[in-house]
């Protein structure tokens, strides 16, 4: 039986986020260059968003770009400006024909005006989508997202907009990149690193973690489904009691 068909489909992870770590490294067992990893990683980019939708998965944040990787070397980082901006040629009419809503979350002040005009034009193509919220956190971290939302609500403490006593864990939230957006169920490392490289540690809070050695442009939709089904074997427990979990079922 296929993973697919493994799936219960009564309980699907509502939001899932994936690093979509191994690009490089895939590309030089085969004795190409990193970029070529990128490119092969796209391919996975497309397989995956087709199968979140399938699945009926309503949000899918995938981590492209981090604020880190501008550390890079230059050559590596306009090459992947440019993928970007390639991709959303590319692909925002298949999208929209598929109900997806694109969202970017991420630091735009350091992205030329070219990526963040790119950027604000596919949101708003597709902000009619439905079927599947697709979230790039593009130039992201987390420490910057955290940083940022605590000098957004002191201005707004400052300007009398809020009270000091306001403060609490929703209305941080509403500060964040990621307002709107349920926290993630399911996060999902590709390419054999046990890390979380600065995405979502806010809203990762309470995530159930999936790591696997496949590199990205290897996961497609069966490996993804495989993800689902693993999640769907856990008991989440939100610090309770496992017995508390089965009696409030
Ligand atoms: C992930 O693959 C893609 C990005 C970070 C943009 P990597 O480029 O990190 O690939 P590895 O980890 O070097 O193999
Ligand atoms: C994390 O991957 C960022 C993205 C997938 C975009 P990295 O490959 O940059 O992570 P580290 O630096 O190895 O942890
Ligand atoms: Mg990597």
């Amino acid at each position: 039986m296929s993973y697919f068909e493994q799936i219960d489909k009564s309980h699907v992870p509502t939001h899932i986020a994936i690093v979509m770590d191994g690009n490089g490294r895939w590309a030089k067992a085969q004795g190409k260059d990193r970029i070529f990893g990128h490119l092969e990683g796209v391919r996975s980019v497309k397989a995956i968003v087709k199968a979140a939708a399938k699945a009926d998965v309503k949000y899918l944040t995938l981590y492209t770009f981090s604020t880190e990787n501008f550390n890079r070397p230059a050559a590596e980082v306009s090459a992947l400006m440019g993928m970007f901006i390639d991709s959303i040629n590319k692909e925002t009419d298949e999208l929209i024909e598929n109900g997806v809503r694109g969202l970017i979350i991420g630091d735009m002040n350091r992205l030329g005006a070219d990526v963040i005009a790119k950027a604000r034009e596919f949101e708003q193509r597709t902000a009619d989508g439905k079927k599947l919220t697709l979230v790039l956190a593009f130039s992201y971290s987390s420490r910057w997202e955290i940083t940022n939302a605590a000098r957004l609500i002191s201005q707004d403490v400052v300007a009398g907009r809020i009270k000091e006593e306001d403060i609490n864990e929703q209305l941080f939230s509403s500060y964040l990149t990621t307002k709107d957006i349920p926290d993630p169920d399911l996060l999902i490392r590709t390419g054999g690193e046990i890390r979380i490289s600065n995405y979502l540690l806010w809203q990762a809070a309470y995530a159930e973690l999936y790591f696997t050695d496949t590199a990205w442009p290897d996961f497609k939709d069966e490996a993804f489904y495989e993800a689902i089904v693993n999640f769907q074997s856990r008991e989440r427990r939100f610090g309770k009691t496992s017995e508390q979990v089965k009696a409030d079922k």
